[in-house]
């Protein structure tokens, strides 16, 4: 990156960056957490870590992304919390005392037990979950769901509604044909998703069973501020990509399900929180895998669940409590987007986000280059100052940088001074 980057407001300087382990043992974490503490700062330093830096409760602030990491802007599997990451790796030999690895552990036994409990614990206590709904921990990501949900909730011949802001719901909706009779009763396909439409005008199915939403399209970069009720039914929505990224009212949904690996855990687990009276439904030829009651019984354990993943997933829901709760995590997740949408609006063209400006996604911002032949040169560019996966997805091209919560203040202040700096070249 060229020396002007320091004159951007996040004052970016370059510094010698000191070699650093890239691999530690469980025994030297605490060690390398406090040189980590003491390095200097990593190859760009800036001055939001403090207030970025994530945090477990019983471990000191990680105030600087060790230089072996990148900044990973990927839709997912994504980044996950620094702390999380070496708690697992401390954990990972020898589970506090137990003398095995959680990867080795019945799933039955009380130590698994007390893994998931405390997980599924943990998410109660951060999106506040009633008691009259079940929490499970599946597998199959968030695509098995687009089938397990009409198989539980309606018969062949029943209705169902779809409200398309991207191509996720999209999918939702053509996999739903197989099951059910979806209806979309909006669609922002032909506009290339870039918004979504005033609730009060929806023409619903007075008989529709639910109404799917894909709450943030990861794609697109739409996301739901507020949700429509349903006339009838329940209101049902894919939160995969924005799943504990915000407080969100459970209570106004039937059921919301997200796959891990965007803002909570590894991939391999999917989260369904489902209201309890709606489980029990299935179809006669639902997969015993995709039946919410019996999943529901057995608290997901009815056949091996995703063991280690749902242990990561309760390790950054223990995080993400220590932070504040969502409250704080949106406060964040506000911060680093309003940052990078005014890089966007302020470049004077030179970069566009599609996106209407009401429901641009707090966690996937896609954007273009106004000389479109530059954009493969950002991209590389970008990766070599350790900024990855910033190409937006192939249906779509451009750039997307995907900003979940665990992606620090600092990564997003990294991205800005280098569009900064990149436009002062090529403008
Ligand atoms: C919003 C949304 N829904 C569903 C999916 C599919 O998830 P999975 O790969 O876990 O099946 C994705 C994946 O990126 C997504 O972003």
């Amino acid at each position: 990156m060229a020396a002007t980057a320091s004159t951007t407001p996040s004052s970016f300087i370059f510094r010698k960056t000191p070699k650093n382990q890239s691999f530690l043992k469980p025994e030297s974490i605490s060690v390398a957490l406090t040189a980590n503490r003491l390095a200097k700062p990593i190859s760009l330093s800036c001055s939001a870590t403090a207030a970025s830096a994530t945090q477990i409760q019983d471990r000191p602030p990680i105030q600087n992304q060790s230089q072996d990491r990148v900044f990973n802007f990927a839709a997912g599997p994504a980044t996950l919390p620094e702390n999380v990451l070496l708690k697992a790796q401390s954990e990972l030999y020898n589970w506090r005392g137990s003398g095995m690895s959680v990867m080795e552990m019945s799933h039955r036994g009380k130590e698994f037990t007390s893994i998931i409990q405390k997980a599924e614990a943990d998410l109660r206590a951060l999106l506040k979950i009633p008691e009259d709904y079940a929490v499970l921990f599946l597998q199959g990501g968030a695509t098995s769901q687009f089938a397990a949900i009409p198989l539980n909730l309606c018969q062949a011949d029943d209705t169902v509604d779809c409200l398309v802001t991207g191509s996720w719901g999209d999918k939702a909706f053509k996999e739903a044909q197989k099951y059910c009779k979806p209806k979309v009763i909006w669609s922002g396909k032909s506009e290339k998703y870039v918004r979504i439409p005033a609730f009060d005008g929806l023409e619903q199915s007075p008989d529709a069973k639910y109404l799917h939403i894909c709450a943030n399209e990861t794609i697109h970069g739409v996301e739901f501020k507020d949700y429509p009720v349903p006339k009838n039914g329940l209101l049902i929505a894919d939160m995969s990509s924005n799943f504990c990224s915000k407080p969100v009212d459970v209570s106004k949904f039937g059921l919301i399900y997200a796959g891990a690996q965007k803002n909570v855990g590894p991939s391999g687990v999917t989260i369904v929180i489902v209201r309890k009276d709606v489980i029990g439904n299935a179809r006669d030829i639902t997969p015993v895998m995709f039946d919410y009651k019996i999943h529901a019984e057995n608290n997901s354990l009815y056949n091996t669940p995703p063991c280690y993943g749902i242990y990561v997933c309760g390790l950054v829901f223990e995080d993400l409590l220590a932070q504040g709760g969502l409250e704080e995590v949106e406060k964040r997740n506000k911060k680093k987007a309003e940052l990078l949408y005014n890089a966007i609006d302020e470049s004077k063209g030179f970069y566009r986000c599609p996106v209407e400006k009401s429901v641009r996604s707090l966690m996937n911002v896609p954007f273009t280059l106004e000389k479109s032949e530059l954009e493969a040169e950002f991209i590389k560019e970008a990766a070599k100052e350790k900024m990855v996966q910033l190409k937006g997805h192939r249906s779509v091209g451009g750039m997307r940088a995907s900003i979940y919560n665990a992606m620090p203040l600092a990564g997003v202040e990294k991205l800005v001074a280098f569009m900064k700096d990149f436009q002062a070249r090529h403008a």
